[in-house]
Protein backbone atom coordinates (compact mmCIF):
# COMPACT_ATOMS: atom_id res chain seq x y z
CA UNK A 1 0.00 0.00 0.00
CA UNK A 2 2.99 2.16 0.70
CA UNK A 3 3.69 2.42 -2.84
CA UNK A 4 0.75 4.84 -3.21
CA UNK A 5 2.61 8.13 -4.86
CA UNK A 6 2.11 10.93 -2.86
CA UNK A 7 3.70 14.01 -2.20
CA UNK A 8 6.37 12.84 0.36
CA UNK A 9 9.59 14.36 -0.30
CA UNK A 10 9.84 16.72 3.13
CA UNK A 11 8.79 13.54 5.19
CA UNK A 12 11.34 11.19 3.84
CA UNK A 13 14.12 13.58 4.46
CA UNK A 14 13.31 14.25 8.05
CA UNK A 15 12.57 11.01 8.80
CA UNK A 16 16.20 10.05 7.19
CA UNK A 17 17.41 12.67 9.69
CA UNK A 18 14.93 11.61 12.88
CA UNK A 19 16.90 7.91 12.18
CA UNK A 20 20.17 9.89 13.43
CA UNK A 21 19.20 11.01 16.82
CA UNK A 22 15.91 8.48 18.18
CA UNK A 23 15.64 5.20 17.97
CA UNK A 24 13.52 3.92 15.18
CA UNK A 25 13.56 7.36 14.01
CA UNK A 26 10.91 7.85 16.63
CA UNK A 27 10.04 9.05 20.09
CA UNK A 28 6.66 7.48 19.82
CA UNK A 29 6.27 4.53 18.35
CA UNK A 30 2.09 5.07 17.84
CA UNK A 31 3.47 7.38 14.69
CA UNK A 32 5.63 5.09 13.22
CA UNK A 33 4.45 3.59 9.72
CA UNK A 34 6.55 1.84 6.60
CA UNK A 35 8.54 3.42 4.82
CA UNK A 36 8.58 6.23 7.22
CA UNK A 37 6.29 8.45 9.45
CA UNK A 38 4.88 11.77 8.31
CA UNK A 39 5.40 15.07 9.75
CA UNK A 40 2.98 17.54 10.56
CA UNK A 41 2.96 21.41 9.72
CA UNK A 42 -0.29 22.87 11.09
CA UNK A 43 -3.67 21.94 12.52
CA UNK A 44 -6.69 23.50 12.79
CA UNK A 45 -10.46 22.06 14.36
CA UNK A 46 -10.50 18.66 12.07
CA UNK A 47 -7.76 19.26 9.65
CA UNK A 48 -4.15 18.63 9.93
CA UNK A 49 -1.71 19.29 6.67
CA UNK A 50 1.49 18.02 6.50
CA UNK A 51 5.44 19.28 6.17
CA UNK A 52 4.52 17.73 1.76
CA UNK A 53 0.70 19.92 1.98
CA UNK A 54 -0.94 17.40 2.13
CA UNK A 55 -4.86 17.69 4.38
CA UNK A 56 -6.15 15.23 5.97
CA UNK A 57 -9.40 15.02 8.09
CA UNK A 58 -8.66 13.67 11.45
CA UNK A 59 -10.62 10.65 13.33
CA UNK A 60 -7.65 9.99 15.41
CA UNK A 61 -7.19 13.00 17.42
CA UNK A 62 -3.74 12.69 19.13
CA UNK A 63 -4.87 9.16 20.42
CA UNK A 64 -8.36 10.62 21.49
CA UNK A 65 -7.07 13.47 23.71
CA UNK A 66 -8.11 16.43 21.38
CA UNK A 67 -11.84 16.85 22.03
CA UNK A 68 -12.20 19.60 20.14
CA UNK A 69 -9.65 19.15 17.20
CA UNK A 70 -6.94 21.35 17.04
CA UNK A 71 -5.67 24.45 17.76
CA UNK A 72 -9.47 25.65 19.69
CA UNK A 73 -9.19 29.44 19.90
CA UNK A 74 -10.33 29.13 23.61
CA UNK A 75 -7.50 26.86 24.42
CA UNK A 76 -4.97 28.80 21.96
CA UNK A 77 -6.03 32.00 23.93
CA UNK A 78 -6.14 30.98 27.68
CA UNK A 79 -2.67 29.31 27.14
CA UNK A 80 -1.20 32.37 25.25
CA UNK A 81 -2.12 34.61 28.03
CA UNK A 82 -1.10 31.92 30.95
CA UNK A 83 2.45 31.56 29.05
CA UNK A 84 3.07 35.31 29.45
CA UNK A 85 2.75 34.84 33.08
CA UNK A 86 5.00 31.61 33.36
CA UNK A 87 4.68 28.14 32.88
CA UNK A 88 5.85 26.32 35.82
CA UNK A 89 6.63 27.32 39.47
CA UNK A 90 7.43 25.66 42.33
CA UNK A 91 4.53 27.24 43.83
CA UNK A 92 0.56 26.30 43.73
CA UNK A 93 -1.59 28.00 41.31
CA UNK A 94 -4.99 29.08 41.39
CA UNK A 95 -6.07 27.59 38.29
CA UNK A 96 -5.20 24.22 39.54
CA UNK A 97 -7.78 24.54 42.50
CA UNK A 98 -10.60 25.89 39.73
CA UNK A 99 -9.89 22.84 37.60
CA UNK A 100 -9.83 20.44 40.23
CA UNK A 101 -13.46 22.34 41.83
CA UNK A 102 -14.93 21.85 38.30
CA UNK A 103 -13.89 18.05 37.86
CA UNK A 104 -14.75 16.90 41.46
CA UNK A 105 -18.15 19.01 41.14
CA UNK A 106 -19.00 17.34 37.83
CA UNK A 107 -18.54 13.97 39.30
CA UNK A 108 -19.84 12.87 42.51
CA UNK A 109 -17.76 10.09 42.90
CA UNK A 110 -14.54 12.52 42.75
CA UNK A 111 -14.29 13.38 46.46
CA UNK A 112 -10.87 14.37 46.25
CA UNK A 113 -8.44 14.84 43.17
CA UNK A 114 -4.88 14.95 42.46
CA UNK A 115 -3.02 15.89 38.61
CA UNK A 116 -0.22 14.58 37.14
CA UNK A 117 0.82 14.08 33.33
CA UNK A 118 0.20 11.42 31.98
CA UNK A 119 -2.61 8.61 31.98
CA UNK A 120 0.05 5.81 32.66
CA UNK A 121 1.06 8.31 35.80
CA UNK A 122 -2.50 8.10 36.60
CA UNK A 123 -3.04 4.55 36.34
CA UNK A 124 0.07 3.71 37.91
CA UNK A 125 -0.35 6.01 41.11
CA UNK A 126 -3.73 5.06 41.24
CA UNK A 127 -2.83 1.43 41.84
CA UNK A 128 0.12 2.28 44.19
CA UNK A 129 -3.12 3.82 45.99
CA UNK A 130 -4.96 1.10 46.47
CA UNK A 131 -1.79 -1.01 47.75
CA UNK A 132 -0.79 1.52 50.22
CA UNK A 133 -4.47 1.65 51.36
CA UNK A 134 -4.74 -2.22 51.92
CA UNK A 135 -1.66 -3.09 52.38
CA UNK A 136 -1.93 -5.63 50.00
CA UNK A 137 0.07 -6.69 46.82
CA UNK A 138 -1.90 -8.23 44.01
CA UNK A 139 -4.30 -6.43 40.94
CA UNK A 140 -6.75 -7.68 39.25
CA UNK A 141 -6.99 -6.75 35.07
CA UNK A 142 -8.74 -7.65 32.27
CA UNK A 143 -7.04 -9.68 29.62
CA UNK A 144 -6.04 -7.47 26.89
CA UNK A 145 -6.78 -3.85 28.18
CA UNK A 146 -4.56 -1.70 27.52
CA UNK A 147 -3.57 1.01 30.35
CA UNK A 148 -0.44 2.72 29.53
CA UNK A 149 3.27 1.66 30.41
CA UNK A 150 3.55 0.72 34.00
CA UNK A 151 4.82 -2.76 34.26
CA UNK A 152 2.11 -3.82 35.91
CA UNK A 153 -0.49 -2.08 33.99
CA UNK A 154 0.73 -3.53 30.78
CA UNK A 155 0.73 -7.33 31.90
CA UNK A 156 -1.70 -9.62 29.25
CA UNK A 157 -2.05 -5.94 26.89
CA UNK A 158 -0.63 -7.96 24.22
CA UNK A 159 -1.68 -11.48 24.87
CA UNK A 160 -1.46 -13.83 21.74
CA UNK A 161 -3.01 -17.34 21.53
CA UNK A 162 0.43 -18.75 21.77
CA UNK A 163 0.55 -16.84 24.92
CA UNK A 164 -2.51 -16.44 26.73
CA UNK A 165 -3.26 -19.97 27.90
CA UNK A 166 -6.46 -21.06 29.52
CA UNK A 167 -8.82 -19.21 29.73
CA UNK A 168 -9.65 -20.18 32.92
CA UNK A 169 -7.14 -18.84 34.74
CA UNK A 170 -5.17 -16.32 31.50
CA UNK A 171 -1.30 -16.14 31.93
CA UNK A 172 -0.11 -12.87 32.84
CA UNK A 173 2.25 -12.03 30.05
CA UNK A 174 4.24 -9.20 30.15
CA UNK A 175 5.26 -6.80 27.37
CA UNK A 176 8.13 -6.17 27.62
CA UNK A 177 11.65 -8.54 28.04
CA UNK A 178 12.98 -8.15 31.61
CA UNK A 179 9.77 -7.92 33.29
CA UNK A 180 10.25 -9.03 36.57
CA UNK A 181 8.58 -12.29 37.44
CA UNK A 182 7.37 -10.66 40.90
CA UNK A 183 5.39 -8.20 38.48
CA UNK A 184 3.68 -11.46 36.84
CA UNK A 185 3.09 -12.97 40.22
CA UNK A 186 1.24 -10.10 41.25
CA UNK A 187 -1.28 -9.47 38.37
CA UNK A 188 -4.25 -11.54 37.97
CA UNK A 189 -5.47 -11.75 34.47
CA UNK A 190 -9.59 -12.18 33.83
CA UNK A 191 -11.47 -12.81 30.87
CA UNK A 192 -13.35 -9.56 30.70
CA UNK A 193 -17.04 -10.10 30.30
CA UNK A 194 -17.08 -13.51 31.79
CA UNK A 195 -18.73 -13.38 35.18
CA UNK A 196 -17.93 -17.09 36.17
CA UNK A 197 -14.54 -17.48 35.72
CA UNK A 198 -13.32 -13.34 36.68
CA UNK A 199 -15.20 -14.21 40.03
CA UNK A 200 -13.59 -17.49 40.47
CA UNK A 201 -9.92 -15.68 39.74
CA UNK A 202 -10.64 -13.29 42.22
CA UNK A 203 -11.83 -15.35 44.99
CA UNK A 204 -8.88 -17.87 44.59
CA UNK A 205 -6.21 -14.34 45.39
CA UNK A 206 -8.98 -12.54 47.80
CA UNK A 207 -6.28 -12.01 50.46
CA UNK A 208 -4.00 -10.90 48.50
CA UNK A 209 -5.64 -8.31 46.05
CA UNK A 210 -5.74 -4.72 46.74
CA UNK A 211 -7.66 -3.37 43.73
CA UNK A 212 -9.63 -4.66 40.78
CA UNK A 213 -8.65 -2.26 37.42
CA UNK A 214 -11.46 -1.79 35.35
CA UNK A 215 -12.01 0.22 31.77
CA UNK A 216 -15.74 -0.09 31.29
CA UNK A 217 -15.53 0.23 27.33
CA UNK A 218 -11.90 -0.89 26.92
CA UNK A 219 -10.46 -0.10 23.49
CA UNK A 220 -7.99 -2.92 22.81
CA UNK A 221 -10.26 -5.13 24.49
CA UNK A 222 -12.82 -4.58 21.46
CA UNK A 223 -14.10 -1.40 22.65
CA UNK A 224 -17.45 -3.17 23.40
CA UNK A 225 -19.10 -1.72 26.71
CA UNK A 226 -18.65 -3.68 29.94
CA UNK A 227 -21.75 -6.27 30.66
CA UNK A 228 -23.20 -4.13 34.08
CA UNK A 229 -24.51 -7.34 34.84
CA UNK A 230 -20.48 -8.62 35.17
CA UNK A 231 -19.51 -5.23 36.58
CA UNK A 232 -22.49 -5.61 39.26
CA UNK A 233 -21.16 -8.99 40.30
CA UNK A 234 -17.62 -7.75 40.63
CA UNK A 235 -18.67 -4.86 42.31
CA UNK A 236 -21.02 -7.00 44.57
CA UNK A 237 -17.81 -8.87 45.43
CA UNK A 238 -15.02 -6.10 45.46
CA UNK A 239 -17.36 -4.94 48.86
CA UNK A 240 -17.87 -7.91 50.21
CA UNK A 241 -14.08 -8.96 50.09
CA UNK A 242 -12.66 -5.26 51.02
CA UNK A 243 -10.83 -5.32 47.52
CA UNK A 244 -10.51 -1.70 46.25
CA UNK A 245 -12.36 -1.45 42.31
CA UNK A 246 -10.19 0.74 39.95
CA UNK A 247 -11.51 2.41 37.35
CA UNK A 248 -9.62 3.47 33.96
CA UNK A 249 -11.43 6.27 32.70
CA UNK A 250 -8.56 7.69 30.33
CA UNK A 251 -10.49 7.14 27.16
CA UNK A 252 -14.05 7.26 28.29
CA UNK A 253 -14.54 9.98 30.09
CA UNK A 254 -15.63 11.61 27.10
CA UNK A 255 -18.60 9.21 27.27
CA UNK A 256 -21.19 10.86 29.49
CA UNK A 257 -20.88 14.33 30.92
CA UNK A 258 -18.99 12.49 34.40
CA UNK A 259 -17.57 9.28 32.34
CA UNK A 260 -18.50 6.09 31.25
CA UNK A 261 -19.20 4.92 34.81
CA UNK A 262 -22.45 6.91 35.54
CA UNK A 263 -24.44 4.91 33.03
CA UNK A 264 -23.59 2.31 36.06
CA UNK A 265 -25.06 2.01 39.32
CA UNK A 266 -22.09 1.51 41.66
CA UNK A 267 -19.40 4.27 42.75
CA UNK A 268 -15.64 3.14 41.99
CA UNK A 269 -13.54 3.58 44.62
CA UNK A 270 -11.04 5.89 42.35
CA UNK A 271 -10.57 6.71 38.65
CA UNK A 272 -7.61 7.41 36.28
CA UNK A 273 -8.55 10.01 34.31
CA UNK A 274 -6.15 11.53 31.04
CA UNK A 275 -6.20 12.43 27.64
CA UNK A 276 -9.47 14.87 26.48
CA UNK A 277 -9.35 16.48 30.31
CA UNK A 278 -5.55 18.16 29.39
CA UNK A 279 -7.30 20.42 26.38
CA UNK A 280 -4.30 19.05 24.26
CA UNK A 281 -1.57 19.06 26.88
CA UNK A 282 -0.05 16.36 28.64
CA UNK A 283 -2.05 14.93 31.24
CA UNK A 284 -3.37 12.75 34.01
CA UNK A 285 -5.83 12.61 37.40
CA UNK A 286 -6.73 10.57 39.87
CA UNK A 287 -9.55 11.17 41.27
CA UNK A 288 -11.96 9.30 43.75
CA UNK A 289 -12.61 8.32 47.85
CA UNK A 290 -11.73 11.00 50.39
CA UNK A 291 -10.18 8.60 52.63
CA UNK A 292 -8.32 6.12 50.05
CA UNK A 293 -7.04 9.34 48.88
CA UNK A 294 -5.64 10.46 51.80
CA UNK A 295 -2.57 7.92 51.14
CA UNK A 296 -0.91 10.80 49.25
CA UNK A 297 -2.02 13.58 52.32
CA UNK A 298 1.23 15.35 53.11
CA UNK A 299 -0.63 16.32 57.01
CA UNK A 300 -1.25 12.97 57.66
CA UNK A 301 0.92 11.64 60.59
CA UNK A 302 2.13 8.90 58.42
CA UNK A 303 2.54 9.46 54.80
CA UNK A 304 1.63 6.43 52.82
CA UNK A 305 2.29 7.59 49.88
CA UNK A 306 4.41 10.27 48.61
CA UNK A 307 3.38 11.85 45.83
CA UNK A 308 4.89 14.74 43.61
CA UNK A 309 6.02 15.03 40.37
CA UNK A 310 7.94 18.56 38.47
CA UNK A 311 5.15 19.39 36.02
CA UNK A 312 2.19 17.97 37.38
CA UNK A 313 -0.80 20.86 37.63
CA UNK A 314 1.69 22.79 35.76
CA UNK A 315 -0.67 26.01 34.78
CA UNK A 316 -0.66 25.29 31.40
CA UNK A 317 -2.05 21.82 31.07
CA UNK A 318 -4.39 23.44 33.73
CA UNK A 319 -5.80 26.36 32.09
CA UNK A 320 -5.85 24.21 28.95
CA UNK A 321 -7.90 21.38 30.35
CA UNK A 322 -10.27 23.99 32.35
CA UNK A 323 -11.31 25.84 29.17
CA UNK A 324 -11.33 22.18 27.19
CA UNK A 325 -13.99 21.03 29.86
CA UNK A 326 -15.99 24.06 30.23
CA UNK A 327 -16.95 23.54 26.60
CA UNK A 328 -17.20 20.13 27.21
CA UNK A 329 -20.50 20.97 28.36
CA UNK A 330 -23.65 18.33 28.52
CA UNK A 331 -24.56 20.14 24.97
CA UNK A 332 -21.53 19.38 23.15
CA UNK A 333 -21.39 15.75 24.93
CA UNK A 334 -24.68 15.31 23.37
CA UNK A 335 -23.82 16.60 20.03
CA UNK A 336 -20.50 14.90 19.62
CA UNK A 337 -22.61 11.41 20.84
CA UNK A 338 -24.81 12.61 17.90
CA UNK A 339 -22.48 12.93 15.22
CA UNK A 340 -21.00 9.82 16.20
CA UNK A 341 -24.24 7.99 16.01
CA UNK A 342 -24.94 9.44 12.24
CA UNK A 343 -21.38 8.13 11.23
CA UNK A 344 -22.15 4.72 12.93
CA UNK A 345 -25.24 5.11 10.76
CA UNK A 346 -24.07 6.57 7.39
CA UNK A 347 -20.80 3.18 7.54
CA UNK A 348 -23.73 0.59 8.53
CA UNK A 349 -25.42 1.46 5.27
CA UNK A 350 -22.47 1.47 3.18
CA UNK A 351 -21.67 -2.20 4.82
CA UNK A 352 -24.61 -3.18 4.04
CA UNK A 353 -24.45 -1.88 0.36
CA UNK A 354 -20.84 -3.44 -0.23
CA UNK A 355 -21.75 -6.36 1.69
CA UNK A 356 -18.95 -7.24 3.88
CA UNK A 357 -18.77 -8.91 7.29
CA UNK A 358 -17.55 -6.41 9.24
CA UNK A 359 -19.16 -5.11 13.04
CA UNK A 360 -18.87 -1.99 14.44
CA UNK A 361 -18.66 -1.51 18.39
CA UNK A 362 -17.88 1.80 20.47
CA UNK A 363 -19.63 3.78 22.99
CA UNK A 364 -20.64 7.12 22.74
CA UNK A 365 -17.73 9.01 20.37
CA UNK A 366 -15.63 6.22 19.72
CA UNK A 367 -15.97 3.35 17.29
CA UNK A 368 -14.01 0.57 16.01
CA UNK A 369 -14.35 -1.92 13.14
CA UNK A 370 -13.90 -5.52 13.32
CA UNK A 371 -13.73 -8.14 10.49
CA UNK A 372 -16.81 -10.23 12.18
CA UNK A 373 -19.98 -12.09 11.12
CA UNK A 374 -20.82 -11.56 14.79
CA UNK A 375 -20.53 -8.85 17.51
CA UNK A 376 -17.93 -9.70 19.66
CA UNK A 377 -17.75 -9.35 23.29
CA UNK A 378 -14.97 -10.29 24.92
CA UNK A 379 -11.07 -10.14 23.98
CA UNK A 380 -10.38 -13.42 22.62
CA UNK A 381 -13.39 -12.91 20.03
CA UNK A 382 -11.84 -9.33 19.15
CA UNK A 383 -8.05 -10.25 19.00
CA UNK A 384 -6.64 -9.09 15.97
CA UNK A 385 -4.31 -11.97 14.39
CA UNK A 386 -1.21 -11.04 12.27
CA UNK A 387 -3.24 -11.71 8.72
CA UNK A 388 -6.05 -9.07 9.92
CA UNK A 389 -3.39 -6.45 11.08
CA UNK A 390 -2.01 -6.40 7.68
CA UNK A 391 -5.16 -5.91 6.06
CA UNK A 392 -6.07 -3.38 8.70
CA UNK A 393 -3.05 -1.86 8.07
CA UNK A 394 -3.33 -1.97 3.97
CA UNK A 395 -7.00 -0.17 4.85
CA UNK A 396 -5.89 2.32 7.21
CA UNK A 397 -2.51 3.23 4.55
CA UNK A 398 -5.45 3.83 1.95
CA UNK A 399 -7.40 5.92 4.00
CA UNK A 400 -4.62 7.79 4.82
CA UNK A 401 -2.74 8.30 1.39
CA UNK A 402 -5.25 7.90 -0.85
CA UNK A 403 -8.56 9.68 1.08
CA UNK A 404 -6.50 11.60 3.50
CA UNK A 405 -8.26 10.25 6.42
CA UNK A 406 -6.73 9.63 9.99
CA UNK A 407 -7.52 7.15 12.36
CA UNK A 408 -6.53 5.06 14.75
CA UNK A 409 -4.44 2.00 13.99
CA UNK A 410 -6.94 -0.41 15.65
CA UNK A 411 -9.10 0.78 12.87
CA UNK A 412 -11.11 3.14 15.67
CA UNK A 413 -12.31 6.80 14.98
CA UNK A 414 -12.52 9.27 18.15
CA UNK A 415 -14.24 12.10 17.37
CA UNK A 416 -13.90 15.39 18.45
CA UNK A 417 -16.80 18.60 18.55
CA UNK A 418 -15.24 20.07 15.59
CA UNK A 419 -16.41 16.93 13.24
CA UNK A 420 -19.50 18.08 11.23
CA UNK A 421 -21.67 16.12 8.80
CA UNK A 422 -19.56 17.07 5.90
CA UNK A 423 -16.13 15.39 8.07
CA UNK A 424 -19.01 12.13 8.44
CA UNK A 425 -19.84 12.77 4.65
CA UNK A 426 -15.94 12.31 3.71
CA UNK A 427 -15.55 9.32 5.66
CA UNK A 428 -18.37 7.57 4.76
CA UNK A 429 -17.33 7.78 1.10
CA UNK A 430 -14.03 6.95 1.66
CA UNK A 431 -14.82 3.56 3.50
CA UNK A 432 -17.32 2.47 0.49
CA UNK A 433 -13.74 2.90 -1.52
CA UNK A 434 -11.98 1.23 0.96
CA UNK A 435 -14.19 -1.34 1.59
CA UNK A 436 -14.84 -1.99 -2.33
CA UNK A 437 -11.86 -2.44 -2.62
CA UNK A 438 -10.51 -4.51 0.28
CA UNK A 439 -13.88 -6.90 -0.10
CA UNK A 440 -12.13 -9.89 -1.16
CA UNK A 441 -9.73 -9.57 1.65
CA UNK A 442 -11.90 -8.61 4.24
CA UNK A 443 -14.35 -11.56 3.43
CA UNK A 444 -11.37 -14.19 3.38
CA UNK A 445 -10.51 -13.38 6.72
CA UNK A 446 -13.61 -12.59 8.93
CA UNK A 447 -14.45 -14.98 11.63
C1 LIG B 1 -7.31 3.22 28.65
C2 LIG B 1 -5.95 3.89 28.70
N1 LIG B 1 -5.36 4.02 29.89
C3 LIG B 1 -4.17 4.64 30.01
C4 LIG B 1 -3.52 5.13 28.90
C5 LIG B 1 -2.19 5.79 29.05
O1 LIG B 1 -2.26 7.16 28.80
P1 LIG B 1 -0.97 7.97 28.36
O2 LIG B 1 -0.67 7.60 26.94
O3 LIG B 1 -1.36 9.41 28.53
O4 LIG B 1 0.14 7.59 29.27
C6 LIG B 1 -4.12 5.02 27.64
C7 LIG B 1 -3.45 5.55 26.43
O5 LIG B 1 -3.82 5.31 25.31
C8 LIG B 1 -5.36 4.37 27.54
O6 LIG B 1 -5.94 4.18 26.34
Amino acid sequence: MSNIQVNRTNSQNLYKRAKEVMTGGVSRNTIFRRPHPFYAATALGSYVTDIDGTERVDFANNMASLIHGHSHPAIVEAVTDQMRKGTAYTLGTQIEIEFGELLVKRNYNFEKIRFVNSGTEAVMSMIKATRAYTGREKIAKAEGAYHGTYDFAEISQIATPNTWGDIDKPNSVPVAFGTPQGVKNDVIVFPYNDTERTLKLLEDNKEELACVLIDPVSHRVGMFPIDEDYLMAIHKWTRKNKVLLVFDEVVTYRVTYNGAQSKYPIRPDLTALGKIIGGGFPVGAIAGNEEIMSVFDPTRRILKQPHSGTFSANPITMVAGKTAMELYDSQAVKDINHMASVAKKQIREVVKEVDVPIKITGAGSMFRFHFRHKVPSHFRESYQDKEERKLITDILDYMFLRENIMMINTFSCMFSTTISQREVDKLTDALFNALTKFKPRIEALAK
